[in-house]
């Protein structure tokens, strides 16, 4: 009796198996572009990499106060786990990483760690690139 219960249920898994590995193909779908049956005839060319002023240059401020500008990428991973900017910039390791330390108003405590305030660093310094890319002409240009 329960040889036969035990054969049943693995009849019974091997049916429910076999039904998920019934695979089910897509319908073709009909998709036109919203501008029709145009052949694409223009191609843009790929907007000019950024390019930042040499390592070590940093950029003359033109206010005071204002937070320096950042004179090279910025796209470093700045989130609750972690805060790329300070590899280099923390006071601990500019130093070995030849940047400037983030200044003591940036600090929570004396032993260094970064006051909440100041975590997320491109909310005021941004990046400074000098792109030879056309500015787009406003509507006095065209008159
Ligand atoms: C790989 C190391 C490295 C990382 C990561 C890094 N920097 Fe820098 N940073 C430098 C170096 C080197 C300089 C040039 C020396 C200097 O002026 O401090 C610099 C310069 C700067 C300056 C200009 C300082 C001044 O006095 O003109 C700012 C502002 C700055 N970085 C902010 C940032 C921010 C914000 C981030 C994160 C988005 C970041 N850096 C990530 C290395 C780094
Ligand atoms: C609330 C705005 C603000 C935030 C956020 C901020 N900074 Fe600053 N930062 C400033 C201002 C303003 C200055 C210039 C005045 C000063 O030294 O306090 C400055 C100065 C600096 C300098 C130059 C120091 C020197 O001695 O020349 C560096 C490097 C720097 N910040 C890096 C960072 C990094 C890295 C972060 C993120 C961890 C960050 N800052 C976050 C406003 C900010």
């Amino acid at each position: 009796m329960k040889l036969q219960l035990i054969a049943a249920a693995t009849l019974l898994l091997l049916t429910a198996c076999s039904g998920q590995s019934n695979q089910q193909t897509a319908a073709s779908v009909n998709l036109t572009s919203l501008a029709g049956n145009v052949a694409i005839t223009e191609t843009a060319p790929a907007p000019e990499m950024a390019s930042y002023p040499k390592r070590g240059d940093s950029i003359a401020r033109t206010f005071a106060e204002q937070p320096p500008l950042i004179p090279h990428k910025a796209d470093y991973a700045i989130n609750l786990k972690t805060n790329r900017c300070l590899t280099c910039h923390a006071p601990t390791k500019a130093k070995r990483m030849k940047a400037t330390s983030i200044p003591t108003s940036h600090l929570g405590d004396l032993k260094g760690d970064i006051n909440g305030k100041y975590y997320s660093c491109t909310q005021c310094h941004t990046p400074q690139a000098s792109n030879t890319q056309a500015h787009v002409g406003n509507l006095t240009d065209k008159e």
